[in-house]
């Protein structure tokens, strides 16, 4: 008996353990959506999940009827009649899958379409760039670019343009959008809109190398009035530093003083003379909620581990470590990017 329970016991830990691990939270659930592109997917997963769970009960019940009716039974020994090459059996299992195939490919092809490119002219034109492992966010009409946190206005439509930078990834936000892969040398299209104001969880859904699991973004919807004032913060550029820690850290970064820093060898702050496309784009680093495309809270003390030694955070990622910055130097670098909104 306590052998059994235990045994209960570890399938229950053995199913939680796995739904956790298939990432079942819903965060990232396609039967949670929260805007019309996610709403057509779920309702396409439903209905085709309802057809398979159809389809399991009815072959698990037609299983067990012909396992007891057929049974072989106490001195009956005789061979139950033989129907291999019945017509009409061929015939009817031929036709309900092509009749639930067309019935369910009629929905998907609409919703491939409908889900491809927006209607509205005045959709908001996002270009995604994948990049071994973080999300660029270009808006070419705005002029502005950020990483790894997409800020959205709730209510309008955002068209996506999906390209990479190196190898192939995946731009795949359940909740708002669904998935789409980012291919080489190749544009592609999607679109979403959020219903309401919410972050929603995003994350490379494509293996894509070492850090591929440590490949998130976030899309922030917020009102139409707040996204104004981001766009506009971001048109602005960096404002210039006035605390001298923070201004220490800045001639640091752009090289000014003898520097072990390099920064500007490989990140942009838009209206300053660090100009480089190899990293994420840091005009607004201190207002993100998240560093190293989303594994970590965006602090101090996480900033600071990031900058001194990014590989104990995400292995294998390209930003190169500073083991020889002093604590000092360390801190006004830090300051300056915290300062950075
Ligand atoms: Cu990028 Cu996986």
């Amino acid at each position: 008996m306590i052998r059994r329970g235990g045994r209960l016991l570890g399938l229950a830990a053995l199913l939680g353990t796995s739904l956790a691990l298939s990432g079942c939270t819903t965060k990232m659930s396609l039967f949670d959506p929260a805007g019309p592109v996610a709403e057509m997917q779920s309702s396409l997963l439903r209905l085709s999940m309802w057809f398979a769970i159809g389809i399991g009960l009815f072959v698990t019940v037609a299983l067990l009827f012909v396992v007891f009716r057929f049974r072989e039974k106490q001195g009956n020994r005789s061979v139950p009649k033989q129907i291999h090459g019945s017509t009409a059996l061929e015939i009817t299992w031929t036709l309900i899958p092509i009749v639930i195939l067309a019935i369910v490919a009629v929905p998907t092809v609409q919703t491939a379409f409908a889900t491809k490119e927006t209607k509205d002219p005045n959709a908001l034109q996002v270009r995604v760039v994948g990049h071994q492992w973080w999300f660029e966010f270009q808006y070419p009409e705005l002029g502005i670019t950020t990483a790894n946190e997409l800020v959205i206005p709730f209510g309008r439509d955002v068209a996506l343009t999906l390209e990479s930078a190196d190898v192939i990834h995946s731009f795949n936000v359940p909740r708002l959008a669904g998935k789409m892969d980012i291919i080489p040398n190749r544009k592609n299209h999607m679109w979403m809109k959020a219903d309401a104001v919410g972050e929603f969880q995003g994350q490379c859904a494509e293996f894509c190398g070492t850090s591929h699991a440590n490949m998130l973004f976030k899309v922030f919807a917020v009102t139409p009035a707040e996204f104004d004032q981001y766009v506009a913060g971001l048109k602005d550029g960096a404002a210039e530093p006035t605390d001298p820690v923070a201004m220490a850290g800045r001639d640091l970064f752009m090289g000014k003083t003898v520097s072990k820093a390099n920064c500007i060898s490989c990140h942009t702050i838009d209206g300053t003379k660090a100009q480089a496309k190899v990293g994420p784009n840091l005009t607004n680093i201190g207002s993100r909620t998240t560093l190293a495309s989303g594994i970590i809270e965006n602090n101090e003390a996480m900033l600071k581990q990031w900058v001194r030694s990014p590989q104990s955070i995400k292995p294998g990622n390209k930003m190169a470590p500073h083991p020889n910055l002093t604590d000092e130097e360390l801190n006004a670098i830090v300051t300056y990017l915290q300062g950075l909104k």
